[in-house]
């Protein structure tokens, strides 16, 4: 069976062949596929947070999962690191946080596995519901100065002081 858990982590590496693909020519993104990752990112937090986190807690009678809050917290270091346009700091911290992050959610007693076991017989209508999940309106990039630092404060949130700290020596 494996329902969310088929279904999101193949997302994941969809999410990766896209990150990947924009990033062949080495100090280059390519927007068009830089901005499909972007989008496609920001649906899956979407999907995660508006669908799939508020299922497991009414499978657990009302109660969050214990990992829902750092989720969270991560998905927001992840969202403000897709504000900025891309540049090599900003993608080397992305990558380091979403491979720590993806690894929470997939596998044996990741959140995956942990909902589809909570779902049990209704774990393909979860399904149903994360595949026509709406797309997510995307912004233009914001290089703004105020992107640099409120980037550097969801990091930190996050507990990931040593990619904060990189971000802003190089900003
Ligand atoms: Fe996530
Ligand atoms: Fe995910």
């Amino acid at each position: 069976m494996g329902g969310v858990e088929e279904f999101l982590a193949a997302d994941h590496r969809r999410l990766d062949d896209l990150l990947r693909e924009a990033s062949v020519v080495p100090g280059e993104f390519d927007a068009v596929t830089y901005g499909r990752f972007r989008s496609g990112l920001l649906k899956h937090i979407g999907m995660e947070e508006k669908i799939l986190l508020p299922a497991a807690a009414r499978f657990r009678g009302g109660e969050p999962l214990p990992i829902a809050t750092k989720l969270r917290l991560d998905h927001g270091a992840i969202a403000a690191l897709l504000v900025p346009s891309p540049t090599a700091e900003i993608v080397a911290v992305l990558r380091s946080i979403l491979e720590r992050h993806n690894r929470i959610e997939e596998g044996r007693e990741g959140l995956y596995a942990t909902c589809d076991r909570l779902a049990g017989g209704a774990a393909a209508d979860l399904v149903e519901q994360l595949r026509v999940a709406p797309e997510v309106p995307l912004s233009p990039c914001n290089d703004g100065p105020k992107v640099r630092p409120a980037l550097a404060r969801a990091i930190r949130r996050a507990g990931y002081d040593a990619e904060a700290d990189l971000l802003l020596a190089a900003g």
